[in-house]
């Protein structure tokens, strides 16, 4: 059939190394666990986040040559990082991106930022983070993923479909437009063989929790209790194989059922 895209074998890979992920937020949270879990299965993972490589908290292979120190806030900063990204991937195909960095700004005494009280500043860096970002490392890195018959997977949110007693509204907002991109680009990018998924998590256990969230929200969770960082790695690992391969353009929700 002229123009349609091969489908790919069971286990194929692009090219002879081991496959190759590029991720935002890896040294702490569902990140961290991400990159554990993946190097444990033979990928290389270049890393991208604020703070330089801490080998103590991160005990992975290559962690320090494969770290890029990047604001995502900065979108000047972001363009040299992709092109610092280029020269690390040296020609080789990229399997997978993992958009995962995300901020979610509380006031000063730690209460909800709503509609009507969020600064324009932090509106804006929050978009910035969650939102524009995903989309100029995906853009920026097109041709390496096209070579890679690569997929992208973006982590939105719970919160960008309901409103949440804690998270404000700066942040479902931008994971609400990230769900939305996510769909656009799995129809923008599906021609070139790139898959594009999304990842809505509930309340996963890591920083970014209010400290009170567990125990006001786990009794209301069918589930009764929080998820683990690693129980979100495990749906990456599942959207980011060959297992996935006919899977583009969703949005998978990992929350014990809170939403029920
Ligand atoms: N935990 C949850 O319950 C939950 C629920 C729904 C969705 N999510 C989403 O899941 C993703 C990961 O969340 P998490 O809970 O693992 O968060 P986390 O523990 O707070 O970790 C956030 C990661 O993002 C990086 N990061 C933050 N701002 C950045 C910036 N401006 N530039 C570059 N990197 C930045 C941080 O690294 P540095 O500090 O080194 O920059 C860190 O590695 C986020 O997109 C979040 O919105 C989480």
């Amino acid at each position: 059939m002229p123009g349609a895209i091969p489908v790919p074998r069971p286990g194929a890979v692009a090219d002879d190394g081991p496959k190759v992920m590029v991720l935002t937020g890896a040294s702490r949270g569902i990140g961290h666990a991400t990159v554990r879990l993946f190097a444990e299965n033979g990928w290389r993972i270049i890393t991208c986040s604020r703070q330089p490589f801490d080998r103590a908290r991160c005990p992975w292979e290559e962690g320090p040559d494969d770290h890029v120190q990047v604001d995502l806030n900065d979108l000047r900063a972001l363009n040299l990082a992709i092109v610092d990204i280029k020269a690390r991937l040296a020609g080789r195909p990229l399997h997978a991106l993992i958009n995962n960095a995300g901020i979610s700004p509380k006031a000063p005494d730690g209460s909800r930022l709503s509609s009507l009280t969020t600064p324009v500043a932090t509106w804006t860096e929050v978009f910035n983070v969650n939102f524009l970002a995903p989309v100029l490392l995906a853009r920026g890195l097109f041709d390496e993923l096209k070579a890679g018959r690569g997929t992208v997977v973006n982590v939105t949110s719970i919160v960008g479909s309901r409103v949440h007693p804690f998270a404000g509204t700066a942040y479902a907002t931008s994971k609400a437009a990230l769900a939305c991109l996510t769909r656009e680009m799995a129809h923008d990018f599906a021609p070139h063989g790139i898959r594009v998924n999304a990842i809505a998590p509930g309340e996963i256990k890591t920083d970014i929790l209010s400290p009170e969230t567990e125990e006001r929200l786990a009794p209301l969770i069918p589930m009764r209790r929080v998820g683990s960082p690693m129980e979100v790695a495990s749906v990456l690992q599942f959207l980011c194989s060959d297992a996935a391969s006919y899977v583009t353009g969703e949005e998978i929700h990992i929350n014990g059922g809170q939403t029920l």
